[in-house]
C-alpha cells in the first residue's frame, strides 16, 4: 500500500517520505547513546545531550507557524536560484524529493536543475555529535558554481530560559570561530565548561554567527538574507541569537560529486584546563572530534556502525507472517519506538516541549515491557532506578529527573497505581534473563538515606500498599489518579490556574478504582509465580489468598450486569455504570479485569469484552469510554474538561486497546485479538492518511474519537506506552513466544486462517528458530512441541546451553 505522501521499503527498513508537504511534520530520531536529535520530514527539529531540558544545543519552537520551523538547513545557491533539499524553509519547488527515516537517521535527497544535494543525519555510536553527511551531484550536461550555506540557531542549554528569559539571554550569547569551525560558548565565562562545535569537514569560503546578519531582522528563514544575497557577511555573534553557518563553494563538472560532512558536538571540557589564552576557550577536544571525521572514509564507517547496531539488536526478535502490518511493526518499527521511549521516556518529540516531564514511574515501568528483550542489562538499571524513588511506605515518585535519579512531586503524587507497575517490570525482565539475583539487589527507600531493602522487599512493600489503601467495597484506593491520570475523583478542582492532580484532596474521599484492583489481580498472579520459580511456596500461597479476596470483591461489587464498573466516586456513586448519565462503559476495567484473572469461571471476562466491542469499538480502534462527557464535572476531574472525542474523554487512547487484544487473547480468540491490534496499527493506516495525519510508522498515544470533530485523527505520536504494549500484544499475545521463568511459553492466539508462521528469538544468549503450522486452521492450543526434533512435553521450550540455532516446531491443534 502506497500513500500519497509515501511506503514502506521493508527490505531497507526505511519509510520513504516522498512529498515534503506532508500532514503533519513526520518524526524520527538520531542518537542512541547521550546525545539526541528530532528530525523531521524537512529535516527540522533540533539536538539535545542528555537532557532536552538542560542541556539543548540548538533551538525549536513548538507551535510555531508552520508548525515545524527550524532545523538542520542547508541552502542551496546555484545561479539566481536558492533552494533546500529537505523543501523547508524556503520551500522551493523541486525536481525531485525524498526522505528516508530509518533507524537512528534520516537521509533527504533533494533535487533541482540538475543538482542533487542528499544530506544524511546521524549520530555516531558512542559519540557526542550528530554528522549532516552532505553528498552534491552534478547531473546536468553542464558545469555548475553552487554555493551552499548551512544554517542552525543555538540555544543557550537550558531550554525553558532560553524561551522566557531574554533580557539575559539576548545579552549573554558568545562564539569563537576557527577554520572551518564555529563554537558556541556562550556561559563558559562563567560556571559551564562544556561548549558546542559546528564544523565542516571541508574547507569553507565564509561563515556567520549572528541571526540577525544571516538572516536578517525583518526576514524569514525562507528569505534568510546571505544565501539570497549569496555571499557570507563573516558576522560575529555578541549577544543577541547565536547561530552557526558555513558558506561553501562547489564547481562541479557534468557528472561531477563531492561529499563532506558538517558535524555538531557537544564538548565536554572536564579534567582539562578550561581557557587555553585568557578568555578563549580551550577547544584541544573539540578539533580532535572533528578532525576524526575529516579522515576519508570515517564518517561512512561510523554510518556503517550506526546500521549494525540496528541490524544487531532487531534480529532479537524477527516475525514472518501472513500480516504485512503485523510483521512489519514487530520486526522494524514497534521495536524501534520502544528504544525511543527508552531513550527520551515522555520527554522530547512534537508534542513533549523537553522541559514538562522527567521519567514517568508508571511509564517507565511499562515502557520496560517493550525493551527489556533487546537490552536487559539497560533494563535492569532502569528497573533499579525506578525503586530506588519508591518510599518505604510504597509511595512512588510520579516522576524523576533522569540527570539526578532524584524523585519529585512536581506533576503530583498519590497515584495509587504507580508502585504495582514495578511487580509488571521486574517479573517481566526475570522471565527473559533468568536472572533473580536482580530482586536480592539492594535498592533502599528514597526516604531511608543508607537503607539497603532489597528489590524484592519493595515488590512486597507494593502489594502492602494497596493492602493498605481500600475502600468501602475493599477495592484499592484511586487516590489523586490511576492509570487514567485524568479521573481524579479526589480533587475537585474549580480554579483554571491549579492542576487537576494537585489541587488537594475532598475531606475524607475514598474513592475506588476498578481498574487497580484488576491491576493488583494480575500483580499478586505475577508475585506467586515469582515466588513459586524462588522456591518460596509459602509465599505463593499467600499471594493466592489474596487475589482470591481481592477477585471476590470486584466480582461481588463491580460487576454492573454486562461489564465492570470503572471506579466508585468520592460519594461511593459507581463511575463507568449503567446508572450513570454519561461515562456508562470504559476500557480500562474491563481490560484489566479480565488480564488479571476475573470473569473467568462465569461467563463475565467474556461479556465484558463483547460490551466493549458493543459499546467502545469504532473503526478508528475502542474509545475510552461512553457516553463521553459533554461538561465539566468536578467531581471526576480532567477526564471531563477535554471536549468530547478527544485525549481521555471518549478518545481512542491506543495504549489501553492492547489491554483488551491481550484479553482477547486470553480468551483464544484470535480473529477478535489481530482485529484489535490493526485498528489502531500505524501501518494499517496509509489508506486514510490524509484523516490520520500522524506518522504511520509508529504508534500516536490519542486517535480522535467517534465524538469528535474528525474522528480517526491522531496525535501525540512516539512517546507512548503504545509502544511498549503493542509489543506485548502482538510477540506474546497473537505470535505466543511468551518469555517464562523456565524457557520460552509457545501460546499463540491467531487468526484461523494463518496456516503457518516463523518466529526468529534470541533468548537468554541462544537464537531459537520457531516454526508453527495450523493445519486445522484453529485460533490456539498446541498440539505438539518439538525442539529440534525431540517431542516435548507441554509448551514450554526449555532454555538450551549453546548460541543456536535451536529448532523449535510448534503444531497447533
Ligand atoms: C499519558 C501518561 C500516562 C497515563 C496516560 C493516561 O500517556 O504519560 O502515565 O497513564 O496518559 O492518562
Ligand atoms: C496524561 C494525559 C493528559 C493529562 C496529563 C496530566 O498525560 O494524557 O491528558 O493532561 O496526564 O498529568
Amino acid at each position: 500500500m502506497k500513500s500519497t505522501y509515501g511506503h514502506f521499503d521493508d527490505a531497507a527498513r526505511e519509510y520513504v517520505v516522498t512529498r515534503p508537504d506532508t500532514p503533519l511534520p513526520w518524526l524520527n530520531y538520531l542518537g542512541q547513546d547521550d546525545l539526541y536529535g528530532l528530525c523531521t520530514n524537512t529535516a527540522g527539529g533540533y539536538t539535545f545531550w542528555r537532557d532536552a531540558r538542560l542541556r539543548r544545543l540548538t533551538r525549536y519552537r513548538h507551535n510555531n507557524v508552520p508548525y515545524d520551523l527550524g532545523g538542520r538547513y542547508l541552502y542551496v545557491r546555484d545561479g539566481d536560484a536558492v533552494w533546500n533539499p529537505g523543501w523547508k524553509p524556503t520551500k522551493t519547488p523541486l525536481d525531485r524529493y525524498e526522505c528516508r527515516h530509518g533507524l537512528g537517521y534520516t537521509r533527504i535527497t533533494g533535487a533541482k536543475d540538475g543538482v542533487e544535494v542528499e544530506l544524511l543525519f546521524f549520530v555516531p555510536l558512542g559519540e557526542n555529535a550528530e554528522v549532516w553527511r552532505t553528498t552534491v551531484r552534478n547531473r546536468s550536461g553542464a558545469r555548475k558554481d553552487l554555493r551552499l550555506f548551512s544554517y542552525l540557531e543555538f540555544c543557550f542549554y537550558e531550554a525553558l530560559n532560553d524561551m522566557t528569559n531574554f533580557q539575559r539571554t539576548y545579552s549573554i550569547g558568545e562564539v569563537e570561530v576557527e577554520g572551518s569551525a564555529i563554537y558556541h560558548t556562550t556561559e563558559y565565562r562563567e560556571r559551564r565548561d562544556h561548549y558546542t562545535v559546528f564544523a565542516c569537514t571541508r574547507e569553507v569560503a565564509g561563515f556567520d554567527t549572528s541571526r540577525d546578519a544571516f538572516v536578517g531582522v525583518h526576514n524569514g528563514l525562507h528569505e534568510a538574507a546571505v544565501p539570497f544575497e549569496g555571499a557570507a557577511r563573516g558576522s560575529v555573534a555578541h549577544g543577541w541569537n547565536p547561530i552557526g553557518s558555513h558558506q561553501v563553494d562547489l564547481a562541479l563538472e557534468p557528472g561531477g560529486e563531492e561529499s563532506f560532512a558538517f558535524v555538531l558536538a557537544y564538548v565536554d571540557n572536564d579534567g582539562v584546563d578550561r581557557f587555553e589564552w585568557p578568555a578563549v576557550v580551550n577547544k584541544e577536544r573539540g578539533r580532535a572530534l572533528v578532525e576524526r571525521y575529516t579522515r576519508e572514509g570515517a564518517v561512512d564507517e561510523a554510518f556503517d556502525g550506526v546500521r549494525a547496531f540496528w541490524d544487531d539488536l532487531l534480529s532479537t526478535f524477527e516475525v514472518d507472517c501472513p500480516d504485512e502490518h503485523a510483521q512489519r511493526m514487530a520486526n522494524v518499527w514497534n521495536p524501534y519506538q520502544c528504544m525511543a521511549t527508552f531513550n527520551l521516556s515522555r520527554a522530547a518529540s512534537l508534542f513533549e516541549s523537553g522541559i514538562g516531564r522527567g521519567m514517568g514511574f508508571r511509564d517507565s515501568n511499562q515502557d520496560v515491557l517493550g525493551f527489556v528483550h533487546l537490552i536487559p542489562d539497560r533494563a535492569r538499571q532502569r528497573i533499579l532506578d525506578l525503586a530506588g524513588t519508591q518510599l518505604s511506605d510504597g509511595t512512588c515518585f510520579h516522576q524523576y529527573q533522569p540527570l539526578t535519579k532524584q524523585g519529585n512531586d512536581a506533576i503530583g503524587g498519590d497515584f495509587y497505581d504507580d508502585h504495582l507497575w514495578l511487580i509488571l517490570s521486574t517479573c517481566a525482565y526475570v522471565k527473559e534473563t533468568g536472572d533473580v539475583a536482580l530482586l536480592d539487589e539492594p535498592v533502599g527507600y528514597a526516604d531511608t538515606p543508607g537503607s539497603a531493602e532489597t528489590l524484592l522487599h519493595h515488590l512486597e512493600t507494593s502489594i502492602a500498599y494497596t493492602l493498605s489503601r481500600r475502600g468501602e467495597h475493599g477495592l484499592p484506593l484511586i487516590g489523586h489518579a490511576d492509570w487514567n491520570d485524568c479521573l481524579n475523583l479526589n480533587c475537585f478542582s474549580t480554579q483554571p490556574d491549579e492542576s487537576f492532580q494537585t489541587a488537594g484532596d475532598v475531606e475524607g474521599s475514598r474513592a475506588e478504582s476498578v481498574m487497580i484492583a484488576g491491576l493488583f489481580l494480575y500483580a499478586c498472579r505475577e508475585l506467586a509465580a515469582l515466588f513459586r520459580r524462588l522456591g518460596r511456596a509459602g509465599e505463593a500461597t499467600r499471594l493466592d489468598g489474596l487475589h482470591a479476596d481481592m477477585l471476590s470483591a470486584v466480582e461481588e461489587h463491580a460487576w454492573d450486569g454486562d461489564w465492570y464498573v470503572r471506579a466508585f466516586d468520592a460519594a461511593g456513586e459507581p463511575v463507568g455504570s449503567r446508572v450513570c448519565e454519561e461515562g456508562q462503559i470504559f476500557i480500562e476495567s474491563q481490560g484489566w479485569c479480565v488480564l488479571g484473572g476475573a470473569g473467568g469461571g462465569n461467563g463475565r471476562a467474556r461479556r465484558a469484552l463483547e460490551s466493549v466491542d458493543e459499546r467502545l469499538a469504532t473503526e478508528h480502534g475502542i474509545v475510552l469510554h461512553q457516553p463521553a462527557y459533554t461538561r465539566y464535572r468536578v467531581e471526576l476531574g480532567e477526564i471531563s474538561s477535554y471536549p468530547p472525542g478527544y485525549k481521555e474523554n471518549a478518545g481512542v487512547f491506543c495504549h489501553n486497546n492492547t489491554w483488551i487484544t491481550l484479553a482477547w487473547c486470553s480468551l483464544g480468540e484470535g480473529e477478535r485479538a489481530l482485529d484489535t491490534y490493526l485498528a489502531i496499527c500505524p501501518s494499517a493506516q496509509e489508506s486514510r492518511i490524509d484523516t490520520y495525519r500522524s506518522e504511520p510508522y509508529v504508534y500516536a498515544q490519542v486517535i480522535a474519537g467517534r465524538d469528535a470533530a474528525i474522528p480517526g485523527e491522531a496525535k501525540n505520536s512516539w512517546l507512548t506506552g503504545t509502544a511498549a504494549w503493542t509489543f506485548v500484544s502482538l510477540s506474546q499475545g497473537i505470535l505466543g513466544v511468551k518469555p517464562d521463568y523456565d524457557g520460552l511459553r509457545i501460546d499463540p492466539c491467531i487468526p484461523r486462517s494463518w496456516r503457518s508462521y516463523r518466529v526468529r528469538r534470541r533468548f537468554r544468549g541462544t537464537r531459537y528458530d520457531i516454526s508453527v503450522e495450523n493445519p486445522d486452521g484453529v485460533c490456539s492450543g498446541v498440539r505438539s512441541l518439538t525442539v529440534d526434533g525431540r517431542a516435548v512435553d507441554g509448551n514450554v521450550v526449555p532454555p538450551a546451553a549453546g548460541p543456536g540455532p535451536v529448532r523449535v516446531d510448534v503444531v497447533l491443534g
